[in-house]
């Protein structure tokens, strides 16, 4: 058998990661996601189209990648409270992996504008929660302030070398998984950091390049107008940013690789959202599946060669989202106790 997984910092990756060896491991074994391939995603669009499933992380999102190198890191330089910004993932993480660190975690979210789930783990890790009466960007401005005149220490992954080299190993797992670079890989753009990440990773382990396809939802979608969007709209929470802080880098990584960043409709998300579960089983949240429903926009518009192999980074875990989850699509059938009346409810008997 396989030595089992260690997370990424004990893993064949770890020379690739700002670690040293006096950097102790804070992991819950992240990475090493599922790469599955998708039957109905292959059919629909005439290509080899595979799942990264970052949803099987230890908090439910990618965010795991670069946060056990941002704590690991953090706890060896003798920092005792984290702070982030974050529309429900990041902050879930930081607070998890800080909790795992012994360190204290403030997270700055958006009131009203993170999914439940995601306010429900970083409660139970034991972060401090601020709702900012504001957007995404108005946290993540009063986060940069704090870290820079209080004894804290920010984990977002704007301009952090710590969160990007860790989120660059999606694209190694790939890489090793398949053999060599997908010819295009397509994931959801929020803040602008994990395409970045990913198209570093792709560029540094030097066996292949994607063309990278990043989508925005249609309401915040600032990199497609190259104009900050002031009131960012969409029910996907995770990639409701109007004025995303790694813009530059998000767009050279689109340029570079020949790529292209476009937006979708919630309606196009929210389809895709449901297909990815029904079809093939796997439970994504609503922004993840913006990267679904891009691909087959762009299959739609003719710029997807037929026989390409493509990956699809599904960034969050479909349970951090259950108001999605029972939106529509939920119609429970009543019955009483018995077992002949749950019979006739579901239409077995007369
Ligand atoms: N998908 C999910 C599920 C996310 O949580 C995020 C970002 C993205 C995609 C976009 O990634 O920002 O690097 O372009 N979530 C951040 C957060 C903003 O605070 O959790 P990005």
């Amino acid at each position: 058998m396989a030595a089992p997984w260690r997370g990424l910092l004990d893993s064949e990756y770890r020379p690739r990661l700002p670690v040293t060896p006096q950097t102790p491991s804070v992991t819950l074994h992240e990475g090493n996601t599922p790469l599955l391939r998708s039957a109905h995603l292959c059919a629909r669009t005439g290509c080899d189209v595979w799942l990264k499933v970052e949803g099987a992380n230890p908090t439910g999102s990618f965010k795991d990648r670069g946060m056990t190198v941002a704590i690991s890191r953090a706890t060896q330089a003798g920092v005792r409270l984290v702070v982030c910004a974050s529309t429900g993932n990041t902050s879930a993480s930081a607070a998890a992996y800080a909790a795992r660190g012994g360190l204290g975690a403030a997270v700055l979210v958006p009131t009203g504008g993170v999914a439940r789930g995601k306010l429900g783990q970083a409660a139970r890790f034991g972060a401090r929660i601020v709702e900012v009466a504001g957007t995404f960007e108005d946290c993540l401005r009063a986060a940069r302030e704090l870290a820079a005149h209080h004894p804290v220490a920010l984990v977002n992954s704007v301009g952090n070398e710590l969160r990007l080299a860790g989120q660059r190993t999606v694209a190694y797992e790939i890489v090793d998984a398949l053999g060599a670079a997908p010819d295009v890989h397509c994931l959801p753009v929020g803040n602008g950091g994990n395409i970045t990440a990913t198209w570093q990773g792709y560029c540094r382990y030097g066996r292949g390049r994607p063309r990278m396809w990043g989508f925005q939802a249609a309401g915040a979608a600032p990199l497609v107008h190259g104009a900050p969007v002031a009131e960012p709209r969409t029910d996907a929470s995770a990639i409701r940013v109007g004025s995303p802080a790694t813009w530059a880098p998000a767009v050279a990584a689109r340029d570079e690789s020949g790529g292209l960043i476009g937006a979708v409709t919630d309606a196009e998300i929210f389809a895709a959202y449901r297909d990815l579960a029904r079809l093939d089983g796997v439970y994504a949240e609503p922004a993840s599946a913006a990267a679904v429903a891009g691909l087959l926009a762009e299959h739609r518009a003719g710029r997807l060669t037929p026989g390409s192999t493509v990956a699809i980074t599904l960034t969050g875990n479909g349970l951090k989202d259950p108001d999605a989850a029972l939106r529509d699509d939920y119609d429970p059938a009543p019955s009483g106790p018995a077992t002949a009346e749950v019979a006739r409810t579901l239409g077995l008997t007369g």
